[in-house]
């Protein structure tokens, strides 16, 4: 296994967009896990699978041929990266993050892409149980209010007029149902760098992360 980097947090803390720049920068290939949670639950709501059928969830994201490039990501050959991000989605990701059964599946193939690269991978639980023996974890947080103005600014930008509270509120049920499914649930492993990120900028943050992956390796 090449170098592995662990980012973790919770919703909005701006993962993504820095896990993606710290790999360019390393020269790492880039994970983002929500979306294969995502894909799996868009494909499962394409397919209409009853999404309390633990089951046939579990044969479906067995079966299901996820890939990524870039910002892309494809399921069975499908671009879906634009459909992953609705908010029905969104509402329905616990169907497939809540069972354990299906976070193996998905972690079975997160260590699979691990395999002979280096890795930047961010999500909730990559530093806990994904990559327990990660070289380097970093859990990414900021205040609930301030992810919230971040996240709004952001669907603003986008052209969705939402209000604060509205999202504040959308987002605290998120982190919730993050935090409180029984396996892999959304935590700062004991060994992780945490970085508050409230008072930085992007580039600040993403300077920090940096700081933090070279005093790991
Ligand atoms: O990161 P993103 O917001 O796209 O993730 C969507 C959802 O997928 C999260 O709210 C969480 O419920 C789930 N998830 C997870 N484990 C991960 C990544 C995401 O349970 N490693």
């Amino acid at each position: 296994m090449g170098m592995i980097v662990t980012i973790d947090g919770p919703a909005g803390a701006g993962k993504s967009s820095i896990a993606r720049d710290v790999a360019a920068e390393l020269d790492y290939s880039f994970l983002d896990t929500g979306a294969m949670y995502r894909a799996i639950t868009y494909g499962a709501m394409q397919k209409g699978i009853d999404l309390n059928d633990v089951g046939t969830l579990v044969e479906f994201a067995e079966a299901a041929h996820l890939t990524w490039c870039d910002d892309r990501i494809d399921l069975d050959d499908n671009d879906i990266s634009v459909e992953i991000r609705t908010p029905q989605v969104t509402s329905n990701i616990r169907y497939i993050a809540d069972p354990p059964e299906i976070r193996n599946c998905l972690m079975r193939q997160q260590r699979r892409i691990a395999q002979g690269r280096d890795l930047v991978t961010e999500g909730r639980d990559q530093g806990t149980e994904v990559f327990p023996d990660a070289h380097c974890k970093v859990f990414l947080t900021a205040s609930p209010e301030e992810r919230a103005r971040r996240r709004q600014s952001q669907l603003q930008a986008s052209g969705r007029q939402v209000s604060f509270e509205e999202v504040l509120m959308a987002q605290n049920q998120r982190d919730l149902e993050d935090r409180m499914r029984p396996v892999g649930r959304l935590r700062a492993a004991p060994d992780a760098i945490v970085i508050q990120t409230d008072a930085m900028g992007p580039e600040q943050v993403k300077q920090a992360v940096l700081l933090a992956v070279q005093s790991c390796l």
